[in-house]
């Protein structure tokens, strides 16, 4: 079993997913983490979890869409811990409900969130790493990054651009000691799907979604999907030709839809 992460940095580790990977990485004895998001009563309430599983935690009040101050801290914040061994860009927003999905507007916060503040976590934390010959680079993504949806541009957009970041990353950083996984996600019970009103099939509770992902990310693989039937039905449904996909969707085919 390959070493465990001795310190990690979590963005967006107020509630959900975030939440759940910070304890789960304290349970497994990652005993020195940085919780980052912008409420700062949600982080210390985690923050408290995580010390009573025996690990001690910092506490980061910051917003990720302020890329360039984000950066900047990402490089701060390794210096202050003498490293960061694990870091996780997971601070992410939907679109919100009954938005105009076609508005800048809409894709505004997403876009500044889900892609450039990842963007901004992972590279920012990148040359000490580098310098120091080890890290882990890990990116929540989602299942939307495989293709396009309706009336999605606002969610499907910075997550396919965020797969695509670490597929480059992971490229470039193949022979310097930092691994880089891109994690994809289907449908898990956090606040961001509170108020979905379309299905949610294969709907996971974020504890199992977080012990599965801190296992796996042990490998330093390149991809962690879950849950992974949905994964493969979703990469396939991507293939699938155009004319097929529209059925599934709901869509009429180009030529018809004035009738
Ligand atoms: N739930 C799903 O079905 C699902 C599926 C696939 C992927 N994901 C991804 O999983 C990640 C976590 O989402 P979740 O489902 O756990 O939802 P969540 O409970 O709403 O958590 C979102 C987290 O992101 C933080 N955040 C949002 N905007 C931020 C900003 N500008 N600066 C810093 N932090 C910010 C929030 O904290 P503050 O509000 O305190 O800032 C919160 O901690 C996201 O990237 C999401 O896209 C979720």
């Amino acid at each position: 079993m390959a070493d465990r992460w001795r310190s990690a940095l979590i963005t967006g580790a107020s509630s959900g997913i975030g939440r759940a990977l910070a304890l789960e990485l304290a349970r497994g004895g990652t005993r020195r983490l940085v919780l980052v998001a912008r409420r700062a009563e949600e982080l210390a309430r985690v923050a408290a979890e995580v010390s009573e599983l025996g690990g001690e935690a910092a506490v980061e009040v910051l917003d990720v869409a302020d890329a360039d101050r984000c950066a900047a801290r990402m490089r701060e914040l390794d210096d202050a811990m003498g490293g960061l061994d694990l870091v996780v860009a997971n601070a992410g927003q939907g679109a919100p409900s009954g938005a105009n999905p076609l508005a800048w507007e809409t894709l505004r916060g997403p876009l500044h969130v889900n892609f450039c503040g990842a963007a901004a976590t992972l590279t920012g934390a990148l040359p000490a790493m580098i310098a120091r010959g080890r890290g882990h680079l890990v990116g929540i993504g989602s299942l939307a990054s495989y293709g396009p949806l309706p009336e999605a541009a606002a969610y499907c957009s910075p997550k396919a651009g965020l797969s695509m970041l670490l597929a480059c990353l992971a490229m470039d950083l193949e022979d310097k000691g930092v691994a880089v996984t891109d994690v994809r996600l289907g449908f898990v019970k956090t606040a961001m799907v509170a108020r979905a009103t379309h299905p949610m099939p294969q709907l996971a509770e974020p504890e199992d979604v977080a012990r599965h992902v801190v296992h796996r990310l042990l490998e330093k693989p390149r991809q962690v999907v879950y849950p992974r039937a949905l994964g493969a039905a979703t990469r396939v449904f991507a293939l699938a030709p155009e004319a097929v996909r529209r059925r599934v969707l709901g869509r009429a085919s180009p030529g018809r839809s004035g009738s």
